[in-house]
C-alpha cells in the first residue's frame, strides 16, 4: 500500500523545507496548498483576487476550494506511488476529505508533526526569503544566501520575501493554527498515526528522523 504523508506543524516550522528534501531525494512528490495558492495568485483571474485577501490576513482559504485543487493535484499520475501533504489538512473537514481521497486511491496515512515551540517560529517566518526559480528556502538568520538577497542556484536572481511573512499576519496565521489546525494532532494521536519529531535541531538531524518513519526503518 503507498503511503500519503502529511506532514504538520505551526508556520515556519519547517514543512516545506523538509517536504522539498524528501522530493528531493525519495522522488515522493511534495504538494505544498500555500505554494498552490501562491501560484494561482501570479493568475489574472477573478480567484487570485478572492485569495488575495485571505492570504494577506492569515486567515484559510475556504474548504470546499481547498479540498476541490488537492484532489485535483492527487489524482495525477506522479502520486500513484503515495506523496507529500505539505499544510494540508488543516481543519477538521479536510481531515474528514482526506480520509475519503485515501480510501478512493488506496493509501494509507501517516502524520508527522515537526514540533517547533512558537517563540522560535517569529525569526523562521520573518527571516525566510526564498527563490522565485527553484524554489530554495533560505533563512537570512539560519540560512543565509552565499550573496546577499541572491539565489545560490541562480544568481542572476533576486530572492522574494512573502508578503504573509510580517510580525502582524505570522501572528495571526500561528492563532489561526492553534484554533482550526492544533487540534487535529489528537486525532492523528487517537488513530494512532501521529509521528512527532524535533523540529528545533538543524535541517538534517530532523530529515533522518523523518526519512526512517517514511521507509518504516528501511
Ligand atoms: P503555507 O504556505 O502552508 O504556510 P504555513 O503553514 O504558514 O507554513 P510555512 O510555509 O510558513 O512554513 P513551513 O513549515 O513550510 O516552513 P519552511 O520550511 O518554509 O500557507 C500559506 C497560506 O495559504 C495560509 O496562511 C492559508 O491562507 C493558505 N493555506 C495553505 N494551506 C491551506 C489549507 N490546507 N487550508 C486553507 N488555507 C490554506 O521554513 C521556515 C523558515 O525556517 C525558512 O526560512 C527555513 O529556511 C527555516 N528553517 C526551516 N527548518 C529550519 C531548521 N531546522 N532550523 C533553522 N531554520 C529552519
Amino acid at each position: 500500500m503507498s503511503k500519503i504523508i502529511v506532514l504538520m506543524g505551526a508556520p515556519g516550522a519547517g514543512k516545506g523545507t523538509q517536504a522539498r528534501l524528501l522530493q528531493e531525494r525519495r522522488g515522493l512528490p511534495q504538494i505544498s496548498t500555500g505554494d498552490m495558492f501562491r501560484a494561482l495568485l501570479k493568475t489574472q483571474t477573478p480567484l487570485a483576487e478572492e485569495l488575495r485577501p485571505i492570504l494577506a490576513t492569515g486567515a484559510l482559504v475556504p474548504d470546499d476550494l481547498t479540498i476541490r485543487i488537492v484532489r485535483e493535484r492527487t489524482g495525477q499520475p506522479d502520486c500513484l506511488g503515495g506523496y507529500i501533504l505539505d499544510g494540508f489538512p488543516r481543519t477538521t473537514a479536510q481531515a474528514e476529505m482526506l480520509e475519503k481521497i485515501a480510501v478512493e486511491q488506496g493509501n494509507e496515512i501517516g502524520a508527522i508533526l515537526v514540533d517547533v515551540p512558537f517563540e522560535i517560529l517569529e525569526k523562521r517566518m520573518t527571516g525566510r526569503r526564498s527563490c522565485p526559480v527553484c524554489g530554495e528556502i533560505y533563512n537570512v538568520y539560519f540560512k543565509p544566501p552565499k550573496m546577499d538577497n541572491v539565489c545560490d542556484l541562480h544568481p542572476d536572481v533576486q530572492l522574494n520575501h512573502r508578503a504573509d511573512d510580517n510580525a502582524e499576519t505570522s501572528k495571526v496565521r500561528l492563532e489561526t493554527y492553534e484554533q482550526q489546525t492544533q487540534p487535529l494532532l489528537d486525532y492523528y494521536n487517537a488513530t494512532e498515526r501521529l509521528h512527532r519529531v524535533d523540529g528545533t535541531r538543524d535541517v538534517e538531524p530532523i530529515y533522518n528522523d523523518i526519512e526512517k518513519i517514511v521507509t518504516g526503518g528501511r
